[in-house]
C-alpha cells in the first residue's frame, strides 16, 4: 500500500500571500479526512514573525474534527514549538532541517549542526513519534546542486536523535528521476524503505516521475498536497507539492483515498489562494 501524508494544509498555504480564514483552514482539513487521508499535516508551531500565514495554528487544531484513525501531524522548530504541538494535541511532529548550510540559515536561522542540537530535546521529550525533514535534498536554491552524499548524514543524525520517519524533500521541484535513483541507491541501503518518505515539490513537472521512479526502488510513502498548492517563502522558486490527485491517479487504489472527495477538499481553499 502506498501511504500518502497529506501536507496542503501546511506546505500549501504557509506560502500564501493572503490571509486564510482559520474556518476556511479547519474545513480543508475535515474535508481531507473525510476523503481518506490519514496522515495530515495540519500546520506549523513555529516563529508566527516567520511564517505569519500559519500564525492560527492552535487555533486550527482545537476546531478540527478528529476523525478516528486519522493522525495530525505539525511542523515545530525547537522546544517552544513542541510545547504549543502538545497542547494542541498533535499525533506526529516534524522538526526540519536541510541538507545545504544556507538554506538552513535563511529557513530556521541555524547551522545543520545546530539544528540537530536544537531538536535533540524536542525529540526526547516529545510524547509523540518524530518525523524529520531533510530538505534541498537534491538542490538548493542558494547552492545549487547537492551531492546525495551530504544527504547521508544528515538522515543519520536525525534517525540518531530518534526520528522514526524522515522525508526527503526536494524543495525547489528541480529533482530529475536519474537524481532520484541516485540519492535513493546511497539511502535505501542504509535506512531502509520503512524510514523513508519522499517530499516532491513540482516546479518542473518531474514530481509525478519522480514519484514513480521512487516507488519502483522501494519507496511507499509520499508527501503531497491537494490541489499540488505549496511552497516554501524561504525557498525562492519553489511553488507547490505535487499533488494529492496525480499521486491518486499514479497509484490507484493503493492509496485508499477517494479522489472526488479530494477534489472537493481542494475546491474549498482555491478561491482564497492569492497565488
Ligand atoms: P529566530 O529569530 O532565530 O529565533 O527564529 P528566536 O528564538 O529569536 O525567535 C524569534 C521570535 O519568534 C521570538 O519572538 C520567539 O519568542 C518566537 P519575539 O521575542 O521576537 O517576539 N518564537 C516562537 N513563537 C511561537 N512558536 C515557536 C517559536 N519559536 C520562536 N515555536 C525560528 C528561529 C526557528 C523560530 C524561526 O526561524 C522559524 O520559526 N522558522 C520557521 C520557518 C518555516 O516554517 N519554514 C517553512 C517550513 S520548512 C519547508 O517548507 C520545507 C519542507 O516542506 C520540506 C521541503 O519542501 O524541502 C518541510
Ligand atoms: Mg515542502
Amino acid at each position: 500500500m502506498i501511504r500518502i501524508v497529506e501536507v496542503g494544509p501546511r506546505d500549501g498555504l504557509q506560502n500564501e500571500k493572503v490571509t486564510i480564514p482559520t474556518d476556511i483552514k479547519v474545513a480543508f482539513v475535515d474535508a481531507l479526512s473525510e476523503a481518506g487521508l490519514d496522515e495530515i499535516e495540519v500546520s506549523s508551531f513555529v516563529s508566527p514573525r516567520w511564517i505569519p500565514q500559519l500564525a492560527d495554528a492552535d487555533q486550527v487544531f482545537a476546531r478540527i474534527v478528529r476523525k478516528p484513525g486519522v493522525r495530525y501531524l505539525a511542523l515545530v522548530p525547537n522546544e517552544a514549538g513542541l510545547d504549543r504541538a502538545v497542547a494542541a494535541r498533535v499525533d506526529k511532529v516534524a522538526v526540519f532541517t536541510a541538507a545545504s548550510e544556507s538554506f538552513v540559515r535563511k529557513n530556521i536561522n541555524a547551522t545543520i549542526q545546530e539544528s540537530i542540537e536544537r531538536f535533540r530535546p524536542v525529540v526526547a521529550r516529545s510524547p509523540v513519534p518524530v518525523r524529520g525533514y531533510v530538505s534541498t535534498a537534491f538542490h538548493c536554491p542558494y547552492e545549487g546542486p547537492v551531492s546525495p552524499e551530504r544527504v547521508v548524514p544528515v538522515c543519520q543524525a536525525l534517525l540518531d536523535l530518534g526520528c522514526t520517519e524522515l522525508s526527503i524533500g526536494d524543495t525547489i521541484g528541480k529533482a530529475t528521476p536519474e537524481e532520484v535513483e541516485a540519492l535513493l541507491n546511497l539511502l535505501l541501503p542504509r535506512f531502509g524503505p520503512a524510514n523513508l518518505a519522499m517530499h516532491f515539490h513540482d516546479t518542473y513537472g518531474r514530481a509525478v516521475a519522480n514519484a514513480r521512479r521512487s516507488r519502483e526502488l522501494g519507496i511507499t510513502v509520499f508527501d503531497a498536497s491537494a490541489g499540488g498548492i505549496g511552497g516554501c517563502p524561504y525557498a525562492p522558486g519553489a511553488t507547490g507539492n505535487v499533488a494529492s490527485q496525480a499521486l491518486v491517479d499514479l497509484f490507484g487504489a493503493e492509496t485508499r483515498v477517494d479522489r472526488a472527495r479530494l477534489d472537493a477538499a481542494a475546491a474549498i481553499v482555491r478561491p482564497y489562494l492569492g497565488g
